[in-house]
């Protein structure tokens, strides 16, 4: 009925009215090396590093303590999820790429977390450990992490994802004793008292491009972890890449996830976070390329992490000083 050519004009022409342009231009700051990135009325700009005063003294690294003052919270997001909130166990709905990524993200957790730790008890291979799911939203990280025998903290600003949440984990028993979700922010979170090196691990999939300030959210799983405790990140790089599959096609043109979800500008690229994180104490020690594919709904490990990633970073424990031999 339609010739291809006329076809291919119809898409040429959807896809076009639907593209925000110009693509955006990347700028990193001039010092990318040295200087921690800190998100400004969503920019990023470059600026030495304010939050941990690294120092050194006889050979001990200090990651000095300081209270959080700054917010990783932008309220426009917590507005955003708010209207997702009773979505999230819909497999088919607007989550689905969340439910699918768990193919991947769910062993690359718990292998990291074996290779760190040793093996746990049969059939729960996360036995013994405690970890800290930052953004739980529905809690569909949250509860596969809590059937491999982790005992697992959800925390979302979002209080009625967190509701949908304990509804959905409490109608199975071998869940209620090991997943408690809370309503609160990582910083009320670590300002806590018995929060101070709680952890054995702390999740953040798919959170970062939604925080209002990284500093923050990096210090404050500094504080939260123990000394060689695992932090896992799932997130989206700053790419021209990522801005037509991120958004052009995830949202404006497929439209598998609502538009509006995510701001370019927001996206870090895995240098970034590892600059900063290292900058904090924290070493990466793998970072894996992720990429969603709409038409099968499955997600792939890829080579390249122009898109999507998966990073597996541990706090550095504190080097003993030097024994001087005592003189005789
Ligand atoms: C894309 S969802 C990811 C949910 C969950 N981690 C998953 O992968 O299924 C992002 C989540 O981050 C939460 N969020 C937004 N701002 C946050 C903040 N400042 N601190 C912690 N979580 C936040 C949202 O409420 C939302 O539940």
């Amino acid at each position: 009925m339609f010739s291809k050519k006329s076809v291919r004009l119809a898409g040429f022409v959807f896809i076009k009215s639907r593209l925000k342009w110009p693509i955006p231009v990347i700028k990193y700051p001039n010092d990318c090396q040295c200087a921690v990135l800190k998100r400004s009325h969503s920019s990023w700009t470059g600026h030495k590093q304010q939050t941990h005063s690294e120092g050194k003294s006889r050979g001990v690294h200090i990651y000095s303590v300081r209270h959080v003052s700054s917010s990783t919270l932008d309220p426009a997001e917590v507005r955003k999820f708010q209207v997702l909130a009773t979505k999230w166990w819909d497999i088919q709905g607007e989550c689905a790429p969340l439910h699918a990524m768990n193919e991947l993200r769910v062993p690359f957790i718990r292998d990291n977390l074996l290779t760190v730790h040793g093996g746990g008890k049969l059939g729960r291979p996360l036995a013994g450990l405690r970890i800290l799911d930052v953004g739980c939203g529905g809690g569909l990280l949250t509860e596969p992490l809590g059937r491999m025998g982790a005992e697992v903290l959800g925390i979302d600003p979002v209080e009625v994802s967190v509701r949908t949440a304990e509804m959905h984990s409490s109608l199975d028993p071998a869940l209620r004793e090991r997943v408690r979700y809370r309503a609160c922010t990582m910083e009320e979170l670590t300002e806590e008292e018995g929060n101070e090196e709680a952890f054995d691990a702390i999740v953040a999939s798919e959170v970062l491009e939604h925080l209002a300030d990284l500093d923050t959210f990096v210090h404050c799983c500094y504080r939260m972890l123990k000394p060689g405790g695992s932090l896992f990140v799932t997130s989206i790089s700053r790419t021209q890449l990522s801005y037509i599959l991120g958004i052009v096609m995830a949202e404006q043109v497929l439209r598998i996830i609502p538009r509006g979800t995510h701001e370019w500008d927001k996206f870090i690229s895995p240098v970034e976070l590892e600059t900063l994180l290292e900058s904090s104490g924290i070493s990466v020690q793998s970072v894996r390329g992720m990429l969603y594919n709409p038409l099968s709904r499955c997600w792939s490990w890829q080579q390249s992490t122009a898109v999507n990633y998966a990073l597996h970073a541990i706090k550095q424990k504190e080097e003993q000083p030097h024994q001087t031999p005592a003189e005789d």
